[in-house]
This record gives C-alpha cells, sequence and structure tokens, in this order.
C-alpha cells in the first residue's frame, strides 16, 4: 500500500499529503454532491486519463497528463471537468493531477449512489505530454473493444463491468454525434445500464455500437447478464481484483463462513443481511441527494439513539421512534417525513431492522454532506417500547442540563461537544421548536463552520440555541470549541468516535460480528472500475 510511497518523480506520500487528499475528497464530495451534473464528466475525465494506457510501453494511463490532451477529439467536453477539478487543486495545490482526477471519479461514483471505491493515493504527474495509446471509438466493434482494452492488460469482464459507467450521463451531438443519456436516471449509478442492454433500442436512450456489442458478443453477454440480474456481483468480481491492491480476498471469504457454521441460534445479521444493508447505503446516499434531507435524517438517527439510559438501559438506538407515542413527542416536532422517507428504503429491504435503517441513515447522511466516514456495524433489534417524554435535551436550558442528559447516556464533555457539531447542518423552524435559521452559513456542508460560528459570537441570520451557548461559555466544554475551531481533522477524528458510540448505545455486536462486518465491509466495498483504472500503471 501506498502510505509512503516513494514515486518515479520523486513524490513522497506523507502524513502532509494524505491530510490534503482526505480535504481534497471532502470538497469533491460537496462540490459535486451540489453540482450533481458534473459528476458524469468527471468520471469520464477519470476514464480518459486512466485509458491511454500500453502496458506494453508502459506509457500513457493515469498521470493527469490529460489536461494536455484536450484537443483530442474523443476529449470534446471534458475541459468542463478539468475546471471543475481546478478549483479542489487550488485548496490542495500538493495533490498531483494524476490523483485528483481518479480521487474526483471515485467520488463521482459515490455522490451518484454507486459503491464507495478505497482510494490509494500516490500517482506521479507526467511531467509532458506522453506517447498515448487511443481511446475507444463509440462506432467501433467487438474486435475494436477487445483491442483498445487488452492494451491497457483488461479483459473481456473488465470490459463489461467498466462499461457500466454509462449508467451516468449522456452523448451530446456537438461531441460525439449521439445524443441523449444512457438510462432514464443519468444521475444515478445502478445496474440499469445493463438492463437496458438486454432490452435492446429503447426510444430516448442512446446506445453505442460498442454499447450494443456487449450485448451481442457472447463473450461479453455472460457478464451482461450477470450485472443485469444484480449490480452487486459488480462488487464481487471487485474482490477478485482486491488482491492486486493489497487486499486479501481470501481472508474475506474464510471469516465470513467460520462463524455461522459455529452460531446455534438464528443470527440477525448473515452474509444476505450484509449485502442489505450495503444496498440500502447506496439507497440512502442516493434518497438523500436527491431530497436533500440529510439534515433531517442526523436529527432522525439521533433522537432515536439519545434517549438511552445507561442504568436502566432503555431507550437507545432500537427504532421506537416509529411509534406513534414517540412521534408526538415535543422534541421529534418536524421528524414525520424523515420517517416517511426511510419507510422507503425499508420496502425495498425489509430484512433490515428500523433501528440500524436509522441509524444507517445518519451515517450517510454525515458521509454524503463532506464529513468524517463514520464506522458502521449493523445487527440492532427494534423495539415498540418507548421511553417516557422529555429524555432529549432541551434547548432553553445550560451546561448542567446538556450533563445531566448527556452523562446518563455515558458520554462525557468532549461527547458533547463532539456530537453538537451536528449543527453544522440543518436549520430550525419556527413551527417546529420555535427557534428559526442554520447555524452556519453553508447548512448542507458538514464540516467544523459550527465552532468557528460559536466562537464568532451572535452573527445576523445565524442561530445559537442557549445550550450551543453553553459549549462558549462552560470552561470546560470551551476548550473543545476552541481545538474543533481551528482544527477540522480533530473534530472530524473525535466526530466520527462519538457519533458511533451514539449509534451503538445499549448495542453490544458479538465480537466476532464486529470482525466480519469491517471485512466483509472491505470486500464489499471494493469496485473493481476504478480499481483497475487507477492502478494501470501504479506498479511502473
Ligand atoms: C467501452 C468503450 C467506451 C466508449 C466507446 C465510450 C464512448 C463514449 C462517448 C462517445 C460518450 C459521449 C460523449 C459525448 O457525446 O459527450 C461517452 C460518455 C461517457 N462515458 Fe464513455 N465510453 C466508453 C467507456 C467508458 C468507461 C470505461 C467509462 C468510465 C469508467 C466511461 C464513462 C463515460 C461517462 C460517465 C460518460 C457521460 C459523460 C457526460 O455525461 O458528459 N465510458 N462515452
Ligand atoms: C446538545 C443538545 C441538543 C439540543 C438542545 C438540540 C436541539 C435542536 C433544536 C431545537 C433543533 C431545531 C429543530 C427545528 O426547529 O426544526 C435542532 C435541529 C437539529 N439538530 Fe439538534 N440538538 C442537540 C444535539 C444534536 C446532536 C447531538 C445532533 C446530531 C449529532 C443534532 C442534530 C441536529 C440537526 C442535524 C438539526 C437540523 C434538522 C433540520 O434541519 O431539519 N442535534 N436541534
Amino acid at each position: 500500500m501506498a502510505h509512503q510511497q516513494q514515486s518515479r518523480a520523486g513524490h513522497i506520500v506523507d502524513a502532509e499529503y494524505l491530510k490534503q487528499i482526505e480535504g481534497a475528497r471532502r470538497d469533491l464530495h460537496h462540490l459535486l454532491q451540489n453540482n450533481k451534473k458534473f459528476a458524469p464528466i468527471v468520471l469520464r475525465l477519470a476514464f480518459h486519463d486512466a485509458g491511454t494506457y500500453d502496458a506494453k510501453t508502459k506509457t500513457g494511463g493515469v498521470n493527469g497528463s490529460i489536461r494536455n490532451e484536450l484537443n483530442n477529439p474523443p476529449n470534446g467536453g471534458i475541459k468542463n471537468a478539468i475546471d471543475f477539478c481546478e478549483q479542489v487543486k487550488v485548496k490542495h495545490p500538493k495533490v498531483t493531477y494524476a490523483d485528483l482526477y481518479q480521487l474526483a471519479g471515485v467520488v463521482a461514483v459515490e455522490v451518484t449512489g454507486g459503491p464507495v471505491i478505497p482510494f490509494i493515493p500516490g500517482r506521479p504527474d507526467a511531467l509532458d505530454q506522453q506517447d498515448r495509446g487511443d481511446l475507444p471509438n463509440p462506432n467501433g466493434g467487438s474486435q475494436h473493444l477487445k483491442d483498445i482494452f487488452y492494451r491497457m492488460g483488461l479483459n473481456n469482464r473488465d470490459i463489461v463491468v467498466l462499461s457500466g459507467a454509462h449508467t451516468l450521463g449522456r452523448a451530446h451531438k456537438d461531441i460525439s454525434g449521439f445524443d441523449g443519456p444512457f438510462t432514464k436516471d443519468p444521475l444515478k449509478f445502478d445496474n440499469s445500464y445493463y438492463v437496458n442492454l438486454r432490452k435492446g433500442e429503447t426510444p430516448g436512450l442512446v446506445q453505442f455500437p460498442t454499447d450494443k456489442v456487449l450485448a451481442e458478443d457472447p463473450d461479453f453477454r455472460k457478464y451482461v447478464q450477470l450485472m443485469k440480474r444484480s449490480s452487486l456481483h459488480t462488487t464481487r468480481t471487485h474482490t477478485r481484483r482486491c488482491q492486486s491492491s493489497g487486499f486479501t480476498q481470501g481472508t474475506h471469504a474464510a471469516t465470513l463462513r467460520k462463524p455461522e457454521r459455529k452460531r446455534k441460534k438464528k443470527q440477525l445479521v448473515d452474509g444476505e443481511y450484509l449485502k442489505e444493508i450495503e444496498r440500502a447505503r447506496r439507497d440512502f446516499r442516493a434518497l438523500i441527494s436527491a431530497n436533500q434531507c440529510a439534515p433531517s435524517m442526523l436529527r432522525l438517527a439521533w433522537h432515536d439513539a439519545g434517549t438511552y439510559d445507561a442504568k436502566t438501559k432503555t431507550g437507545g438506538p432500537n427504532g421506537s421512534i416509529r411509534t406513534k407515542y414517540e412521534m408526538e413527542h415535543r422534541a421529534n416536532r418536524g421528524l414525520k417525513t424523515a420517517v416517511a422517507l426511510c419507510e422507503e428504503i425499508k420496502a425495498k429491504h425489509p430484512k433490515i431492522t428500523y433501528a440500524d435503517l436509522y441509524q444507517l441513515a445518519g451515517v450517510v447522511a454525515v458521509e454524503v454532506t463532506g464529513g468524517p466516514t463514520i464506522d458502521f456495524v449493523p445487527g440492532r433489534v427494534d423495539s415498540t417500547e418507548s421511553p417516557e417524554e422529555g429524555r432529549l435535551p432541551n434547548a432553553d436550558l445550560g451546561a448542567a442540563h446538556l450533563r445531566e442528559v448527556f452523562y446518563r447516556m455515558g458520554f462525557t464533555d468532549k461527547d458533547i461537544v463532539a456530537l453538537s457539531g451536528g449543527h453544522t447542518l440543518g436549520e430550525a423552524h419556527k413551527e417546529t421548536s420555535g427557534y428559526e435559521g442554520p447555524w452556519t452559513k453553508d447548512p448542507m456542508k458538514f464540516d467544523n463552520s459550527y465552532y468557528v460560528e460559536l466562537l464568532n459570537g451572535e452573527r445576523r441570520g445565524l442561530l445559537k440555541l442557549p445550550t450551543d451557548k453553553a459549549l462558549v461559555e462552560d470552561p470546560r466544554f470551551r476548550r473543545y470549541v476552541e481545538l474543533y475551531a481551528k482544527d477540522e481533522d480533530a473534530f472530524f477524528r473525535d466526530y466520527a468516535e462519538s457519533h458511533k458510540k451514539l449509534s451503538e448505545l445499549g448495542f453490544n455486536p458479538p465480537m466476532p460480528w464486529r470482525k466480519i462486518v469491517s471485512k466483509a465491509a472491505l470486500g464489499v466495498i471494493v469496485s473493481v472500475t476504478v480499481i483497475i483504472l487507477y492502478e494501470l500503471n501504479k506498479n511502473e
């Protein structure tokens, strides 16, 4: 793996570089989330930088050189994506173009509801324009595709899997001569591209000759059939590729099977449950961005969990918030829409408990708005036993009240300040709580601005609840506010830890499951698409 990697160009991936990569990832997330229409062209940019690779001569490939190759006709339209990425390059100048474009491709897949793709940094930029191999021509046939992709060292299965990127975006008459989208929802990364290929021509949708041959040539057709049945096959295929990037499929398969044999009682979380969780995670990403409802999803997760009482072991993340009684608690006003939206995901994945579903929603809400990735362990059991009203904090009160409520759940002062950072998202509504307005200037971006604004004091148009102000006034809280205001990385680290704690109050997954889940997550999240692309010339 590339953590202290010395590359050809003498470029070193050190701690500072990794920090800038994380910063760039967050910015890309935020930018693409708010400008989704750029996701397809950004993914195309990643492909076109990579797709010039020639495995024999080891030229071309992921080296950022595409920014000097915009006159090459297949690169029509890509300048927009280059300019888009430039906004991020300016803020994180250490990040190479080669890494930036591939990272942008990874994030584009993620924000449109596709798989999470592990990203390994360290690609050096080419110093001058490189000899390059041709990119595929949409009017080519089966042999043309094979010529081009075999040249890169890829195989028939890779050709079919990678072409699935045409689930996103469209063709433009002035660029390629073709016109129209490839699928009905060109901003959603799913397997509909393959479903359409099997259906044949559909009015209003474009299929290039190179797309059509995938359904015609028997070397390709079997993979199209596989992908059509379930996009999960894509990820399963990917584990094979993981080996080449340091992840071992062997351990994954072995750990998945062993404990299943050992457990006598029927276990909620088995292989199928984990797959459903991954599918639901993807659906949540798409749903939350389509409805712009990250703040209320996060609030829902917090309000289901935040009733926990460590002494009596009652309340907590158990899905009970959906009951009529608990929904009518004063503190839960305004959460009906979030519950109803989760119901859409529940209908598609009925196996998943409400308790898991709401916490998954919270984790995804933070992620898609540019916040930290929070470890999610499934297995919470549902309850319809609601705690009495009054366990959630009252915004009119101060530091003593905050401590009383949060200590009851087993939290520390640091947790209180870190979790209050959830108010970086969203806003208060007069009809819901009597308060009004957002806490930060960009309430759809998860960052440390909540703390910066707390220290700025009163600002026109920005809200501070009495409980928010208490964090600045109480010296033991204040030191964390100051830390998080100046160090966003520290905030993200602590937030991810406290949020995980919140999401697991009263929930103790058996130890072996913790292991399985994290290993399985590795297996499941790995996507060959970009791994193949961005690994193309890593080994030079
Ligand atoms: C298999 C051979 C491929 C051919 C012949 C091909 C060709 C094309 C063409 C002609 C367009 C339309 C350009 C326009 O008119 O604007 C297009 C769009 C696109 N391609 Fe491909 N492509 C191939 C593979 C791939 C791969 C492997 C990826 C990424 C992994 C990819 C990602 C995209 C995306 C996302 C768009 C939409 C861009 C937009 O909406 O502006 N393509 N491709
Ligand atoms: C520290 C004690 C807390 C108090 C007193 C509090 C109180 C409130 C209040 C009064 C609102 C406005 C509701 C409305 O009018 O719509 C709100 C919104 C919100 N809260 Fe908290 N909260 C606290 C902690 C948290 C925590 C720990 C999180 C998550 C980690 C969180 C996440 C949110 C979010 C995201 C919103 C915005 C919802 C939207 O835009 O619809 N809060 N909170």
